[in-house]
């Protein structure tokens, strides 16, 4: 068996993990591949999701029996881990949401409505890189559409990074929100931050960190990165589908207006006008996602017991093995930083003429599962000429079996397609 330094103890990481035991394809042992698109659940995850519906169920902040109480103490516990997880100075910074789509379209319908000094208009300008998912860049077109704003982006260098080369002309005085990718999901690459956290900064424009690919890898200090706001989700952290979070400085929270209006989000109604709760209530319309706000509190345990600078070595280890074998293999190119410094546990790589939907299905039935596509990226597809890659994502329970598994995989893709 490989042995790397810094790898955890995945036997034992394993076994609390029931579906990495599944076989697919007439008994193929499942070789899970695909943690940038979705973590696999630990039992201690799953058990806190039943437990809550066996024990606890109720809504939240409204009633007040006992279920009631018990279940708004594990919903606003489980803020409380967030915030400790993230190093947030309040837990009121802590607004939870179904997914980081819906914080990043969050932020751009709080500036879009906003007064000044944060208002986006005709006037300015929106900076966001041409590396986004598509949920840091659509709200942000739908904003630009709305408002007359123009929107701006950082182009890519031919190794998967960005091209900061002209950073003051893209950040300028008319800039007034500044939105980026920690880790990206395709390329795999980590931003700069510090960089466009300066220049944002010189010129007084807030600043948005899409960390949905950072939070469930590495540790995570809103302080340090110095950002206004940053989104992350929690399934692929461990938790389950359905909840999201948005961390956001706690003036700006309490100056910016709500996006979605309903139940919980007021202090007062009547019929011609409301005023309403304070941050994070204000953001929270709605009965919130309850049992996944507890089931992502519950992931935060795991992962803290285990410790994220442990799950960071470990994923640095399998990404440099991953690396280093996949490079061994004819005609593969890793689309993103060709090293395993300053890269996140997502490759994507092309085989040759092989379409990646191809590469996909045949290491499907090899029972290996990784992700083919544009992974909601699509201007970087369209930016290196490609239609779209096989992307190989790891995580905590990875192993450098598995790689080997690939590589292997990936042999006989060549020897199918001849
Ligand atoms: N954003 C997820 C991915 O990259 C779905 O696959």
């Amino acid at each position: 068996m490989t042995q790397l330094p810094g790898l955890l103890d995945t036997e034992a990481i394993r076994k609390d993990f029931p579906i990495l035991d599944r076989q697919v394809h007439d008994g193929r042992k499942l070789v899970y591949l695909d943690n940038a698109a979705t973590s696999q659940k630990p039992r201690q995850v799953l058990d806190a999701l039943s437990e809550y519906y066996e024990r606890y169920n109720a809504n939240v902040h409204r009633g007040v029996h006992v279920l009631a109480e018990e279940a708004t103490a594990l919903y606003e516990g489980a803020r409380d881990k967030v915030a400790e997880f993230v190093n947030a100075p309040s837990r009121d910074e802590v607004i939870f949401t179904k997914n980081a789509s819906e914080s990043l379209n969050l932020v751009a319908n709080m500036l879009g409505w906003a007064d000044e000094p944060y208002r986006v208009d005709h006037e300015t300008e929106i900076v966001i890189t041409e590396m986004e998912h598509h949920s840091n860049i659509v709200p942000w077109q739908l904003l630009a559409q709305r408002t007359g704003a123009k929107l701006k982006w950082f182009g890519l260098t031919d190794d998967g990074r960005l091209d900061l080369s002209r950073i003051d002309e893209v950040i300028t005085e008319k800039t007034k929100i500044v939105s980026f990718v920690l880790v990206s999901n395709i390329l795999g690459t980590v931003n700069p931050v510090e960089a466009i956290v300066r220049r944002a900064q010189e010129v007084g424009a807030l600043v948005c960190v899409d960390a949905s690919q950072a939070a469930p890898h590495m540790p995570l200090d809103v302080q340090a990165l110095q950002a206004d706001f940053v989104a992350f989700t929690g399934h692929k952290m461990c938790g389950p589908t359905g909840i999201g979070v948005l961390w956001g400085r706690q003036e700006l929270l309490e100056d910016l207006p709500p996006f979605l209006g309903g139940g919980e989000m007021i202090e007062t109604v009547s019929m011609s006008s409301s005023t309403y709760a304070p941050a994070p209530h204000k953001f929270e319309a709605g009965t919130p996602p309850i049992a996944q706000a507890v089931g992502l509190g519950a992931a935060i345990d795991y992962l803290s017991a285990i410790g994220m600078d442990k799950v960071l070595a470990h994923e640095h280890a399998i990404t440099e093995y991953a690396v280093k074998r996949l490079t061994e293999v004819p005609d593969l190119r890793i689309i993103g930083p060709a090293t395993a410094e300053d890269r996140g546990a997502a490759i994507s790589f092309t085989l040759g003429d092989i379409h990646p939907h191809d590469v996909g299905q045949v290491l499907d039935e090899q029972g290996i599962a990784v992700r083919v596509g544009h992974h909601c990226a699509r201007p970087v597809c369209l930016r290196y000429g490609i239609p779209a890659t096989t992307r190989a994502s790891f995580y905590l329970y990875s192993t450098p079996a598995e790689i080997d598994a690939l590589v292997d995989g990936l042999e006989h893709v060549r020897n199918f397609f001849g």
